[in-house]
């Protein structure tokens, strides 16, 4: 596929892994209203992710546990929106996927009908989840998975690097080969050793996408705000700040406050 003509349409599953195969990086952000999804996509990101994490950066919630399919959905549509190319993935929440297959397909179904996502993306590597994943694709939901620290699994999990042990290693290696053979079209690898990383996306074809997983992964993906320098006291060791808005936000709010105090807005220019 030409690059001028991936460029000018919508980006496909099968672009996602073929990216792999050419041995091109993916890059991979989130985003949760229609202004940022326009930002992001202008700016040529492959896959926009409606992140559960809005339960952090845009609620003020401690953790995702408290987030809801409708909540998935008001985002998504919005980010849905406002994207013209990129391939548009929803998280599904916690307890949406978990409790049988049928409550998965039907929660999963719901979500990718009432935004117009191009799939959706479930946490976990366990037996009864890698059956479930196999159910949603071969009734043709895409899923992209996410193993690791998975966060709605911080009360059992806690925050910390996963994958350590050696026995923890193999499993998640296990773990993620089969969340491939049951359809899965790409990988989350969340805080898990960078050699770990290197050796599951060595040993899958479908493409993995690493945070804070090291340098090794097909891709990388930052939350939005995090990236931005927007949510402020969130520095984990693995995160990059491309930018410092939060001061460029305070700094704009309160140059409009001075002059609002002061009578300087509205000025000549910039009245009816
Ligand atoms: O919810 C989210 O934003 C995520 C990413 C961190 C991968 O799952």
């Amino acid at each position: 596929m030409a690059e001028e003509e991936v460029a000018q349409r919508r980006v496909t599953i099968r672009d996602i892994g073929k990216l792999k195969k050419d041995g091109k990086k993916l890059v991979v952000v989130t985003a949760y209203d229609v202004l940022f999804a326009r930002l992001v996509d202008a700016a040529g990101v492959d896959i926009v992710l409606v992140g559960d994490s809005l339960g952090n950066v845009i609620n003020g919630f401690d953790s995702t546990i408290r987030v809801t399919v409708e909540q998935m959905v008001y985002h998504g549509a919005a980010v849905r929106r406002g994207v013209r190319r990129a391939l548009v993935v929803v998280d599904m929440p916690f307890l949406s996927y978990q409790a049988s297959e049928e409550s998965a397909v039907l929660n999963c179904g719901h979500v990718l009908q009432q935004t117009g996502a191009d799939a959706v993306k479930v946490e976990g590597g366990s037996e009864d989840i890698v059956r479930t994943v196999a159910k949603l694709t071969k009734v043709g939901i895409p899923i992209f998975a996410h193993l690791g620290f998975t966060p709605q699994s911080v009360r059992t999990l806690g925050m910390r690097v996963q994958g350590r042990e050696k026995s923890e290693a193999d499993r998640m290696v296990d773990e993620a080969k089969a969340l491939e053979d049951a359809g899965a079209f790409a990988l989350v690898l969340e805080l898990i050793p960078s050699e770990l990383a290197q050796r599951i996306t060595a040993e899958l074809s479908i493409p993995t996408i690493g945070i804070g997983a090291g340098p090794h992964c097909d891709g990388q993906v930052l939350v939005l705000p995090d990236l931005l320098g927007l949510n402020e006291g969130f520095s984990p060791k693995f995160l990059k700040k491309y930018a410092d808005l939060a001061t460029t936000v305070k700094d704009a709010v309160s140059a409009f406050g001075e002059d609002v105090r002061s009578g300087g807005y509205p000025d000549a220019e910039h009245s009816n």
